[in-house]
């Protein structure tokens, strides 16, 4: 049985959610020296698994008059993104000021840490974002960091099962960078090879085994209602129903539509209108939705009278068919959006996301359970979320970084600057703990790093009792 080892580097966590980063750093041995969470629930949930409470504000304990964070080896931060101001005619620092970015570079300044890694959505990479791209990246170049300019996007789904991999499509982009101050190596860009590394390619996950999910779950809070079995039925009839009549047209060759199916919008194509000012991507869904309902009029008029789909909530009264292959709406993974019932095969889940449309696992006739949504995070089942109502557990996973998806991105990034680490202490502890003595999969260690968390936070409550 593997060990943990214990106390390799010392890192800080901030915007810490509930401790996806302090999954992966403890997991390769580091110590949290301080956190920072300004949610109250978050805050109790990390207290409860590292044994220090993260509860503060960051604008508050790191600014131009106060630095209250301590020296550290690594600082790892998924923090909010937000727009910076372009007004002034000063680039650099100043733009950012207001913003939670700047707190996370005060700190940068005052300590200089080792190693630094940000998380955030893959938006932060994408077009709109560009202006912030650059001066993040400016910033941490005139402090003195080897970083690179190409963003480095992962996901979970990307790693197999044996690497820390999960099936659920995660996309998020980190930012890495080495303080190098002398140019060890040269600051030209150099992305951190972060690439695909599943053999098994993206479509032969099974979230029924590589989860796993759990076979027997008999508690009212992840049944379906019986609107939602209704709504399901009706819409698994209408498949049923068209995947026939196409196959006796086309053979093998049948194939349900692709397009969102909006019930509300069919209509002969003889007659259809399509008003002036319609964006293209709606007139071409509607003239599909006519081309399907004329195709199939009597029988889509019989399903509409027979499940009277005109009663339902209008988000039910349309369909997201993305599941080319499944036989039933039952075989998939479906979740309920207000564009819809979304379907897709039970090979990896989209991403967590932070509002609450938890996946319906349809195989098993219910939803996916907290524990199987922190699975999906890379957390072990024994990961303690407490008491607290299951929306709040929820959301919490939704705002947080996968595991995996740090284990390997920081394992990549250690060994595209090896040269530069190999020069200071902290560097080669860094070294020896990411690259040299880790596992290859954080799912070796991590259930022994929580067991320590936890006893940590257990012996605390114990002192604190004895007082
Ligand atoms: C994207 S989440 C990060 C989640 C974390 N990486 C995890 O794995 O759970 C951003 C977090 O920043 C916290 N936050 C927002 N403003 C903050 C502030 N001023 N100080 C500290 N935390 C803050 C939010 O409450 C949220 O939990």
């Amino acid at each position: 049985m593997p060990t943990a080892p214990t106390s390799a580097f010392a890192y800080i966590d901030l915007f810490a959610g509930i401790g996806g980063f302090a999954a992966a750093l403890e997991s390769f041995g580091g110590t949290g020296v301080y956190s920072v969470e300004i949610d109250e629930a978050a805050a109790a949930v990390y207290e409860r698994n590292w044994g220090h409470s993260p509860l503060g504000d960051i604008t508050k304990v790191a600014n131009d008059e106060v630095m209250a964070v301590p020296a550290h080896d690594i600082l790892a931060a998924g923090f909010p993104c937000q727009p910076f101001s372009k007004s002034g005619a000063q680039r650099g620092m100043d733009e950012t000021r207001g913003t939670l970015f700047f707190n996370i570079m005060k700190i940068i300044e005052a300590h200089h840490p080792t190693v630094v890694i940000l998380e955030n959505v893959r938006n932060l990479a994408g077009p709109r974002h560009r202006h912030e791209w650059e001066v993040i990246i400016d910033l941490l170049r005139a402090e003195g960091y080897r970083v690179s300019e190409a963003p480095a996007v992962f996901s979970p789904h990307l790693l197999p099962l044996e690497r820390g991999g999960r099936p659920q499509v995660r996309e998020r982009v980190f930012i890495t960078a080495t303080y190098d101050p002398d140019h060890i190596l040269d600051h030209d860009d150099v992305p951190v090879p972060v690439k695909h590394l599943s053999e098994r390619g993206d479509e032969e996950w099974d979230l029924t085994q590589d989860l796993p999910l759990a076979t027997e779950v008999d508690d009212p809070r992840y049944a379906l209602s019986a609107d939602e079995i209704k709504w399901i039925d009706a819409w698994d009839d209408f498949v049923q129903r068209i995947w026939e009549a196409e196959r006796e047209k086309h053979g093998d060759a049948a194939k349900l539509p692709g397009f969102p199916i909006w019930f509300d919008e069919w209509a002969d194509l003889d007659t259809l209108k399509i008003d002036v000012g319609v964006p293209a991507w709606k007139a071409n869904f509607l003239r599909k939705n006519a081309e399907l309902y004329t195709r199939h009029k009597d029988i889509l008029d019989a399903w509409g009278t027979r499940h009277r789909v005109h009663e339902f909530p209008p988000s039910r009264r349309k369909l997201e068919w993305q599941a080319q292959g499944a036989a039933s709406l039952w075989d998939c993974a479906l979740q309920l959006r207000p564009s819809g019932i979304r379907a897709k095969r039970m090979t990896h889940l989209p991403a967590l996301v932070a509002i609450t449309q938890t996946p319906i696992l349809g195989p098993l006739r219910r939803r996916l359970t907290p524990q199987e949504a922190a699975g999906l995070q890379g957390l072990p089942a024994k990961f303690d979320f407490g008491t607290q109502r299951d929306a709040q557990t929820y959301k919490q996973l939704g705002n947080g970084v996968s595991v995996g998806a740090v284990w390997h991105v920081l394992k990549a990034h250690v060994e595209r600057d090896a040269a530069i680490l190999e020069t200071t202490e902290a560097g080669r502890t860094i070294l020896k703990a990411v690259r040299d003595d880790a596992p290859k999969t954080p799912d070796e260690v991590l259930p022994i790093a929580l067991a320590r968390g936890q006893q940590r936070y257990a012996d605390r409550n114990a002192e604190t009792r004895l007082l």
